[in-house]
């Protein structure tokens, strides 16, 4: 039977512009080809949704149970005044530093599924969001980095990422503080096997730090090496944001991060996360 909606990749590995579909008003066969499709391409974006609240909710938990069910993502502040990049306060150490690319709970011990992401108000320019393909990165590698990278464990941590930026978690903070994981730091493979299409992917970004068996300078070299490598053409794409856009990835195979706009300019975007699998996205220890 043919698709209940229209789809367009991306001109890159991963991605899709689903159209001719309300997320909300979907039946069950449309579900199965919606995720079918989710799996294959990774990145859903489905203009113009207009989702409620409650829609968004409702719709994220179609991929499973979620891990939070909604948060801001926004520099406008609850009385509606604005957050400006000078305040450097904790919400924009933690706005800028979702600008590097990362994988969503890493950090946590259990790493998220997926997200879905809506815009609401968006700044006319600038704030653009990025994707970033794993699996066409690990299948990129040469031969003789798979194999490096096969054996490799790396820690996940918040407050490592977030310490470049001079954040440490505090009291009082408008930060709500989520992320700032206080049990053991979650190790985790270099190469995430995707525990619903098998594919291989690196599993790397900003919360990765301290491979075990190499110093913390070679350490830090050879992630950063891996990112520089991983988050080009043809395997990244930028979302320009209109309002009313929604999209849902597969934080099990796609590294992502925001991109600066002029802060003085509003912009709210709604974040759902879909809880990871307690076994296959479950840290090292
Ligand atoms: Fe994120």
């Amino acid at each position: 039977m043919a698709r209940m909606f229209d789809i367009a990749p991306l001109d890159a590995t991963f991605g899709a512009v689903v159209t001719g579909v309300k997320v909300t008003r979907i039946d069950d066969a449309t579900w199965r080809d919606l995720h079918a499709a989710w799996l294959e391409y990774a990145l859903l974006i489905f203009p113009g949704q207009f989702l409620s609240r409650a829609e968004q909710i409702a719709f994220a938990k179609r991929f499973g149970p979620l891990e939070f069910e909604m948060a801001p993502i926004s520099n406008v502040k609850a009385d509606g005044t604005i957050r400006i990049e000078a305040d450097n306060d904790d919400v924009v150490k933690v706005l800028k530093g979702n600008m590097g690319w990362h994988a969503d709970s890493t950090y946590m011990p259990v790493q998220a599924k997926g997200a879905v992401f809506s815009a609401e108000v968006v700044p006319g320019e600038g704030g653009r969001t990025g994707w970033a393909d794993m699996r066409a990165a690990y299948d990129a590698l040469d031969a003789a980095r798979r194999v490096r990278v096969e054996s490799l464990t790396a820690y996940h941590s918040l407050y490592y990422s977030q310490a470049k930026l001079g954040h440490q978690p505090k009291r009082g903070s408008d930060y709500s503080g989520y992320g700032f994981h206080d049990g053991p730091v979650p190790r985790r493979p270099l190469v995430k096997v995707h525990p619903e299409t098998g594919r291989k992917s690196l599993l790397i970004g900003r919360h990765a730090h301290n491979i075990p068996g190499m110093d913390v300078a070679e350490s830090t070299q050879f992630l950063e090496s891996l990112v520089d490598f991983a988050c080009q053409p043809p395997r990244i794409y930028h979302h320009q944001w209109t309002a009313g856009d929604a999209v849902v990835w597969d934080n099990r195979c796609l590294l992502h991060r925001a991109t600066p706009w002029d802060m003085t300019k509003p912009r709210v975007m709604w974040h759902s996360r879909i809880a990871g699998d307690p076994v296959s996205e479950a840290s090292l220890g």
